[in-house]
């Protein structure tokens, strides 16, 4: 799938579940402690005086921007889905949410002290994802941190249905070594990995879920 096909396919598919999504995940991260644990220490990193902007890349409905600016952060949201942008800023009305894509963010070079992508590379095709790591690096200022949720595995699947939805979407799992390699291969740091087991609702769809804390370092 080319980059503007898969870009046009996922957007089309969050306008359509974005409603029903935002209303059927706003409390899922309370009943996951262990997924909390990652966005705590990424918080502890990227809050505070001088820290800079943080950016929720493929926000969605914005749960995860509030969860980080209650945790402290100065987070604002991107989202692909007008629909989603739209569901983020009547939900979140206090918060920044903009329409932009994290394969090119309207962001100026280091622009933000830390970077989040909570399950929204789940639909990139693995040829483009290089070039979001490059962009992420790119917008990050030395020093900066990022984290990114995604689903461990080695396969594709395309979905028909999802959130009562008809819908036609991609979904991308992904090995945990690959992705570490292309984010060192895009300059940043790994610094954890966090692999759980999947929970009673993710079980037998879903398997392992994958949370890695990175850094872009400062220039040498
Ligand atoms: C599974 S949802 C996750 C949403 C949110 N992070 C959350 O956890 O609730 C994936 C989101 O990523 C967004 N997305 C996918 N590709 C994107 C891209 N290239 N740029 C920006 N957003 C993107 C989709 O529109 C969708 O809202």
């Amino acid at each position: 799938m080319t980059e503007s096909a898969y870009l046009h396919a996922t957007q089309v598919a969050y306008d359509t579940v974005a409603a029903d999504y935002a209303e059927l995940l706003r409390e899922e991260l309370g009943g996951k402690p262990l997924d909390r644990a990652m966005p705590a220490a990424f918080a502890e990193h990227v809050r505070g005086p001088g820290a800079g902007e943080v950016a929720d890349l493929g926000c969605g409905p914005g749960r995860v921007t509030a969860h980080l600016r209650s945790l402290g952060v100065n987070a604002f949201g991107v989202d692909l889905s007008p629909q989603m942008v739209a569901v983020a800023r009547r939900s979140y009305p206090d918060l920044r949410f903009e329409q932009g894509s994290m394969t090119a963010l309207d962001l100026a070079d280091e622009a933000v002290g830390g970077a989040i992508a909570w399950y929204s590379t789940v639909h990139t095709p693995p040829e483009v994802l290089p070039a979001v790591f490059d962009e992420i690096h790119r917008v990050l200022a030395p020093g900066g941190h990022f984290l990114i949720a995604f689903k461990v595995g080695d396969e594709r699947r395309h979905a028909r249905h999802g959130y009562g939805h008809e819908i036609s979407l991609d979904i991308y799992w992904m090995r945990p070594e690959h992705i570490a390699e292309l984010m060192s291969t895009s300059g940043l740091v790994v610094d954890a990995q966090l692999i759980r087991e999947p929970d009673d609702s993710e079980k037998p769809r879903s398997g392992r879920q994958a949370f890695f804390l990175a850094h872009k370092p400062h220039a040498s």
